[in-house]
C-alpha cells in the first residue's frame, strides 16, 4: 500500500493522537531519505514490532557544519517512497524547513559529556543539531519506540541519554550494522566514492578486524591497537583519517588499557567524502 504522506506537524500530531487512542503503537524510523538497505532493516524491525510504522525523511539543516556537504547531500523522494512502500511503511513525515526551523526558533537541545569526543569533537555543533531534531521529531510523531543504527553508534547513546535525561515517553531500539556483501557498512554518502575510493573505503571494516584479531592474540594496550589500523588505513591512498578511537562503550570515554566492554570507533576520508564505521567488543579479561 502506498504509505500516506504528511507535511505538516499540526497534521501528523493529530493522527498520532488518533493512532494512540485506538490503541495501536507506532514505531518510528527517523531518516534524513535516501533509503538503502541500512534504513530498510530499521524499517522491517518497525514493521515486526509496531502496528503503525512511521519514516521521517529531512535533512536536517541544523546537524551540518558550514563547511559540510548539505547542499550537495543526496536527496530522492520518489525513490524513497517507492521502498518505503514495499517495506510496508503506513505514514511519511516529509516535512519542510519552514516547518521544522519557523521564524524565531531559538531552541536548543543538548546532551554534554557524550557529544565531546568522537564525532562530536570533529564536527563542532552537530549533535545540538541531532538532539534538537529528534526532540521536535519525536514530539511530533509520539512514537512507542524509534530505531537508529549502530553505524552511528554515537548519536545511538546520545538519542538514548536525551530520551532517558528528559523523561520522553518512548524506547530507543538500537539495531546492528547492515553492510555491503564486501563489508562497507552502507551510507547514503557511499554513492559519492569514484571506484578506487570505492575499493580504499573498505579499509575502514578491515581495520576493524585487524583490531579484533589484534585483540583476540592477547594486546590490551589501546595505543598499539591504534597504531596498527593507522597504519592500515593510510596504506590506502585516497584515506585520511579523521579520528580512530578505542573507547568505553557506555561512557565513550577513551582508554588506554582494553576492559569491559569496548566501542572501535573510526571517522575517516575517503577522497572528499567522510565515512564512519564501528565495533562494539568486549575483550576476555
Ligand atoms: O541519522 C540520521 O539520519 C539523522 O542524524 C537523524 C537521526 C535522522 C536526525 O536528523
Amino acid at each position: 500500500m502506498t504509505p500516506r504522506i504528511i507535511k505538516t506537524i499540526h497534521e501528523m500530531q493529530t493522527e498520532s493522537n488518533r493512532i494512540q487512542t485506538s490503541g495501536k503503537t507506532i514505531g518510528f524510523v527517523p531518516t534524513m531519505g535516501f533509503l538503502h538497505e541500512g534504513h530498510l532493516g530499521l524499517i522491517r524491525i518497525a514493521r515486526k514490532q509496531a502496528d503503525v510504522v512511521v519514516l521521517s525523511i529531512y535533512v536536517n539543516p541544523t546537524q551540518f557544519g558550514p563547511n559540510e556537504d548539505l547542499a550537495k547531500y543526496p536527496r530522492d523522494f520518489e525513490w524513497d517512497a517507492k521502498l518505503a512502500a514495499q517495506e510496508g511503511v503506513d505514514i511519511i513525515f516529509y516535512p519542510t524547513d519552514e516547518e521544522m526551523y519557523p521564524q524565531g526558533f531559538v531552541t536548543t537541545v543538548r546532551v554534554d559529556q557524550l557529544t565531546e569526543g568522537l564525532c562530536g569533537a570533529s564536527r563542532p555543533g552537530h549533535f545540538d543539531g541531532v538532539t534538537t531534531i529528534c526532540a521536535k521529531i519525536f514530539n511530533v510523531v509520539k512514537p512507542n519506540f524509534a530505531i537508529f543504527g549502530q553505524k552511528d553508534a554515537q548519536q545511538a547513546l546520545v538519542i538514548r541519554q536525551m530520551v532517558r535525561d528528559l523523561n520522553l515517553d518512548l524506547e530507543i531500539v538500537i539495531a546492528p550494522i547492515v553492510r555491503e556483501a564486501d563489508g562497507l557498512a552502507m551510507s547514503s554518502r557511499n554513492v559519492y566514492l569514484s571506484p578506487d575510493e570505492r575499493q580504499d573505503a573498505l579499509a575502514l571494516r578491515q581495520s576493524l578486524q585487524l583490531a579484533e584479531s589484534i585483540i583476540q592474540q592477547s594486546e590490551r594496550n589501546t595505543s598499539v591497537v591504534l597504531q596498527k589500523m593507522r597504519e592500515f588505513i593510510e596504506s590506502k591512498s585516497t584515506t585520511k583519517i579523521d579520528y580512530v578511537e578505542i573507547v568505553d562503550a557506555e561512557s565513550l570515554q577513551p582508554i588506554a588499557e582494553l576492559s569491559g566492554k569496548v566501542l572501535i570507533a573510526l571517522a575517516v576520508f575517503v577522497g572528499k567524502t567522510r565515512l564512519i564505521d564501528n565495533v562494539l567488543i568486549e575483550p576476555p579479561s
